[in-house]
């Protein structure tokens, strides 16, 4: 990415603007927002201007846009009148159902029936659950924020969850979230979105906790390598602590790596050698052993 476009978000078209921030901050989570107009009448419609931002107590926040007209979308007029929301998230079976409900039908019109979900009751506030949804929110609304008054202005819109319902089928034998049995969506640029398959799903397991050594502690040559990306030597930086002497011992007295060091000592520029060697181990996640192998070249002064 050397060369870099550069804009003030007030010199590009009100479109270009809302493009160029949905097609790159993302993928966003929806919010499937379902309340009642003050008459009692169910809406719902999806936000994916949303995300959690406090567990305790639990705070979700979602943003409505006023209409091109100036005018309050249903979603945001019922939770200012009523103070209740119902947050259902969306997964991957629900995706079509659910942009269906984001088509402006009027007020009044029961998005339930347009898009073909199952209002369920909720216990702790008036607006129906969608049946179909993994997890339902039962929400009263603190606070709503206008960020400006010009037509399409966001109203971030401060949501505490009251009770929360997970479908059981999400839950691991271990009793946690399973992402892929969950298969949440995520919204991207323009009509694209994505979710969470056994191809999308990876883990870092990196905990705050452990104190990893950081890039700072590597040695120079690995940070200007052309054969170790980033990636790469995140694994490497990702340590709390390097091998032990006896590790390294143990991995000196293996055959091969005795004859991996003695090609090396070959090598008019050993290097590149020992990044593809270290680049191997790493991406059969053999971090130690990689650490390892650095280490006994740099004890024989290969490096
Ligand atoms: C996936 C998806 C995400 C959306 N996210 C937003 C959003 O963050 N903010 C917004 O104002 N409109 C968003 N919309 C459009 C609203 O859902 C749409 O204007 C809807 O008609 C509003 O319904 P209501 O008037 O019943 O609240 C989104 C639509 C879809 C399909």
């Amino acid at each position: 990415m050397e060369t870099m476009r550069k804009f003030k978000p007030e010199d590009l078209t009100p479109r270009q603007r809302h493009h160029y921030i949905l097609g790159t901050v993302n993928p966003r989570p929806i919010c499937f927002a379902s309340t009642l107009d003050q008459q009692g009448r169910p809406n719902l419609a999806p936000y994916s201007f949303f995300n959690v931002f406090s567990s305790t107590p639990p705070i979700l926040i979602f943003s409505v846009n006023t209409r091109r007209d100036g005018s309050n979308k249903d979603t945001l007029s019922n939770a200012a009148a009523t103070g209740e929301v119902v947050i259902n998230l969306v997964n991957y079976p629900m995706a079509r159902q659910m942009a269906i409900c984001g088509v402006e039908y009027d007020t009044g019109i029961n998005e339930f029936k347009k898009g073909g979900f199952t209002p369920i009751p909720s216990e702790v506030v008036k607006p129906f659950r969608v049946k179909e949804s993994p997890v339902q929110f039962e929400c009263k609304v603190r606070e709503i924020k206008s960020l400006s008054d010009k037509p399409g202005a966001a109203n971030l819109i401060i949501a505490e969850a009251l009770l929360v319902h997970m479908h059981e089928d999400i839950f691991s034998p271990e009793d946690t979230i399973d992402p892929l049995k969950i298969d949440m969506v995520g919204r991207l640029g323009n009509f694209n979105y994505c979710h969470a398959n056994a191809n999308s799903v990876f883990a870092i397991k990196q905990p705050p906790a452990d104190i990893a050594i950081g890039f700072d502690n590597l040695p120079e040559h690995l940070l200007t390598s052309s054969i170790l990306t980033g990636h790469y030597l995140a694994m490497l930086a990702g340590v709390t602590q390097l091998p032990s002497e006896s590790e390294i011992d143990q991995l000196s007295k293996n055959d091969k790596v005795g004859e991996f060091l003695h090609k090396m000592q070959e090598e008019r520029d050993p290097l590149p050698m020992l990044h593809k060697e270290v680049l191997y181990l790493l991406k059969n996640k053999k971090v130690t052993d990689a650490w390892s192998i650095l280490l006994l070249a740099e004890r024989e002064k290969l490096v």
